[in-house]
């Protein structure tokens, strides 16, 4: 994808055919080398003293036999890096990427006058960089990788002082702090990437980045950085990726149309606003833009469409306006995915949306549109994800009967419309066989749960709540063989919980296969499910009106993470089996009729990070041991004739409480601090209380 010339030059160098053999100090090196490693796969084998070692597995000679390269990737190498490698006098490539080394990165490799290629990427290395002295003379380091590792401490900031030759730096997903340093663009007039991201670099991004005449990659999201965009960046016209999401840049983005060769514009998740430039026009390369979770308002301008090579363009998650009618999108054929959730827009979807051919990705949800679905959408062949949520469509049927042409929709949420419409009926409905993932909810919808739905085979997850539908849940359930994550909480739904439900098979066992989203989906931006299987696999009842017992087959369900029966008119006893439900992390059984006493078992649900079963008819003693006694009053109270500690009423000294001898202590401590900190935090309030687009 990015090219570096000088680089390919130097790694094309023929090193075969030495002529001589490496001398005994470089051999030296490389056994001290050796003997740092606790654990090098069978390398000691190969390296022996007996042998020359310009044969050595992983080592290549120069012509005249000189060690010129360390290859040593991906080897599962343990121990430390030998400072004993800056000896090698004619070393020109070290890479040790992809193993499991720790310790520090010796300064020597880095300092080394004859190293043109560091790759230490992908190791668990700690400590800092250090700085160079200042009287080091010029370096010979082109490429330093020493990404994804355990990095500390104050980046260097002089150290590039003394590589007038260096093109790459990736030291990205490390833990580095202090200031962007700028010192290559001063003395480096060949350096063009710098990759930053995924550490804690502070402050403004620095003036002095516009002397890098030839970057072409300038990367540093997911840092804490403040400020505005400097001036001198918009004068770096060799930039083709400018990437700064996630940090707390603010200000405008104006300058940035002068950077006539971007490629990609990655500012996502930080304080911008004012609008987004007329000039934008005139980045005729530009293939990504992404401003979500900004401030940007204003208008879309219709220059826009000159950006004909636009492949994603995200705008979600900021106050832009204006009636989008106004854009031409029929200019932007290359376009594949557009997010534009969570804005102001008004008018019509425009109808040229449609013609844009290669759209695979479709997000339009909470803006103010108004109107109806054009059946133009089925031009749209390639469309695997619609997201059309809170935009005041109207006729549940003709949108469905429109939406049943999009043949290749794997995700569809098109729920918070339709309001108080009636669910279309079974001969009205027959397509979306590719659907996966399909969300209804929000649509105060009358009506049955319909027979179509089973058509929906390759259906995986089903939200269906906060309507209005009654009657029972259908026995054709337990046919979708792949759905895991069911919703259809707060409904007038009735008659007994069906035997089907607790045979759905990916609710008894079986992995969700783990397929991406073309957009991640969330709420807020925190929390955001890029794939299938990271969606947990829930069973959520609550708020209907089911009666009778809960089955004791319930017990089946052995792969549920969440499963809430609150505010029904269940009755009967818990059942026993529920102790069979060892995942689970959320059970809710409140506001039901349940009687009876709690069953010992549930103590051993270690997993359990909430738990409610107030305002039933329950009796008997709160266990005062266990994962059951360190909920709150509030998980049992409002059940008259329960007693224990946490509750006012206190159980009678003779009553022998239950206790449990199984797992105790620091099992229990560490389950509880797990649900706290994953469960509570993450699964309830994420899963059960916000909804997805
Ligand atoms: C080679 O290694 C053996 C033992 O590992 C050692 O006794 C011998 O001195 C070494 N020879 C050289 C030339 O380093
Ligand atoms: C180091 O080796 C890995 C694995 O073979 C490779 O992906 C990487 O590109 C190499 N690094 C350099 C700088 O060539
Ligand atoms: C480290 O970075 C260099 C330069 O970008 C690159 O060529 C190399 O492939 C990277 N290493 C790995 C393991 O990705
Ligand atoms: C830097 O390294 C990380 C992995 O550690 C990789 O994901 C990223 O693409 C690299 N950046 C560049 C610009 O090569
Ligand atoms: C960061 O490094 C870790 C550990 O090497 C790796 O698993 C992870 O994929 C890396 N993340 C990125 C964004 O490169
Ligand atoms: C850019 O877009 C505007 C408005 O759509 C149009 O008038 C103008 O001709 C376009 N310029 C170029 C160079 O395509
Ligand atoms: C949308 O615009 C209206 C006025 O046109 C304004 O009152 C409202 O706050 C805006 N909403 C958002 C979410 O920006
Ligand atoms: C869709 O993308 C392909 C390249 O992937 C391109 O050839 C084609 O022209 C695009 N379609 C439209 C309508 O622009
Ligand atoms: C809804 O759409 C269907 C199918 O297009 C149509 O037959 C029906 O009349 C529409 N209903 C209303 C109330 O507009
Ligand atoms: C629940 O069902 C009963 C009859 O079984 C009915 O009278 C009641 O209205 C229903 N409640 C709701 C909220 O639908
Ligand atoms: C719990 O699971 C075991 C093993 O699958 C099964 O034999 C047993 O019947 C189950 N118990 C209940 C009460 O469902
Ligand atoms: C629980 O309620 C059912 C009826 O809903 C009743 O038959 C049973 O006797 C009750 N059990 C207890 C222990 O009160």
């Amino acid at each position: 994808m990015l090219s570096y010339g000088h680089v390919l030059v130097l790694l094309l160098l023929p090193f075969v055919s030495p002529a001589g053999s490496c001398t005994e100090q470089e051999m030296r090196s490389l056994l001290q080398f050796l003997a740092g490693l606790s654990q090098d796969i069978g390398l000691t084998a190969s390296w022996h003293n007996s042998t020359d070692c310009c044969s050595w597995e992983g080592i290549t000679c120069s012509r005249e036999g000189t060690v010129a390269e360390v290859s040593l990737a991906s080897r599962s190498l343990q121990g430390h890096i030998s400072p004993s490698l800056g000896d090698l006098t004619s070393l020109v490539c070290l890479n040790l990427s992809h193993n499991s080394l720790s310790g520090g990165l010796p300064l020597e490799l880095v300092s080394s006058s004859s190293i043109v290629v560091l790759d230490v990427s992908f190791n668990r290395l700690t400590g800092g960089l250090g700085e160079l002295p200042s009287s080091t003379p010029h370096r010979p380091l082109q490429v330093l990788n020493i990404s994804s590792n355990l990095f500390t401490g104050l980046f260097p900031s002089n150290t590039w002082e003394m590589m007038n030759n260096l093109i790459m730096l990736n030291a990205s997903n490390n833990s580095f702090t202090g200031p962007i340093p700028t010192s290559f663009c001063a003395s480096a007039p060949s350096f063009a990437v710098l990759e930053l991201s995924y550490n804690q670099f502070s402050g403004r991004i620095p003036l002095g980045l516009g002397n890098c005449s030839m970057l072409t990659l300038l990367s540093a999201g997911h840092n804490n950085l403040i400020g505005a965009l400097p001036d001198d960046i918009f004068d770096i016209t060799s930039l083709k990726h400018l990437w700064f999401p996630n940090n707390q840049l603010e200000g405008s983005i104006i300058g940035i149309t002068k950077l006539k060769n971007l490629v990609t514009i990655d500012l996502g998740e930080n304080r911008l606003n004012g609008s987004i430039p007329n000039s934008i026009g005139q980045l005729k390369t530009l293939e990504k833009l992404n401003l979500e979770y900004n401030n940007m308002f204003g208008e879309l301008p219709l220059t826009l469409g000159n950006c004909t090579k636009l492949m994603t363009m995200n705008l979600g998650s900021n106050n832009l306006s204006g009636d989008l009618d106004n854009v031409n999108f029929s200019t932007l054929g290359n376009l594949r995915s557009l997010d534009l959730i969570w804005n102001n827009f008004t008018g019509t979807v425009p109808e040229s949306i449609y013609s844009c051919r290669n759209l695979t990705a479709l997000r339009l949800s909470y803006n103010r549109f108004h109107g109806q679905l054009s059946e133009k959408i089925g031009n749209l062949k390639y469309l695997t994800f619609l997201s059309l949520v809170g935009i005041s469509l109207r006729n549940i049927t003709n949108a469905l009967q429109i939406l049943q042409n999009c043949r290749t929709l794997t995700t569809l949420f098109i729920g918070y419309n339709f309001i108080h419409e009636t669910m279309p009926k079974d001969d009205e409905i027959y397509g979306f066989e590719n659907l996966r993932v399909f969300s209804l909810n929000d649509c105060s919808l009358t009506g049955k749960i319909p027979h179509w739905l089973s058509k929906l085979t390759n259906l995986e997850m089903l939200f269906l709540y906060n309507n209005k539908l009654n009657g029972p849940v259908p026995y054709w359930i337990s046919s979708l063989n792949f759905l895991f994550h069911i919703d259809m909480s707060n409904n007038s739904l009735s008659g007994e919980i069906p035997l089907a439900l607790v045979e759905m098979p990916m609710l008894q066992t079986g992995n969700v296969a783990t397929k991406t989203f073309e957009l991640p989906i969330s709420r807020s931006h925190s929390l955001q499910y890029r794939i299938t299987s990271s969606f947990p696999k829930v069973l959520n009842l609550g708020i209907n009106n089911f009666t009778g017992m809960i089955p004791n087959e319930i017990g089946h369900l052995k792969a549920l993470l969440l499963l809430n029966l609150s505010s029904n008119r269940l009755s009967g006893k818990i059942p026993d089996s529920i102790y069979n439900l060892t995942n689970l992390q959320v059970l809710d059984l409140s506001r039901n009729n349940l009687n009876g006493t709690i069953p010992d078992a549930l103590n051993e649900l270690h997993f359990l990070s909430v738990f409610n079963i107030s305002n039933n008819d329950l009796e008997g003693s709160v266990p005062n041991v266990g994962q059951l006694s360190t909920f709150p009053s509030n998980s049992f109270e409002g059940n008259p004739r329960l007693c224990g500690p946490m509750l006012t009423q206190h159980c009678d000294t003779t009553e022998t409480p239950f206790v449990s001898t199984k797992h105790t202590n620091s099992m229990i401590v560490f389950m509880i601090s797990f649900g706290t900190f994953f469960g509570v935090g993450v699964l309830y309030d994420q899963i059960v209380l916000s909804r997805f687009f």
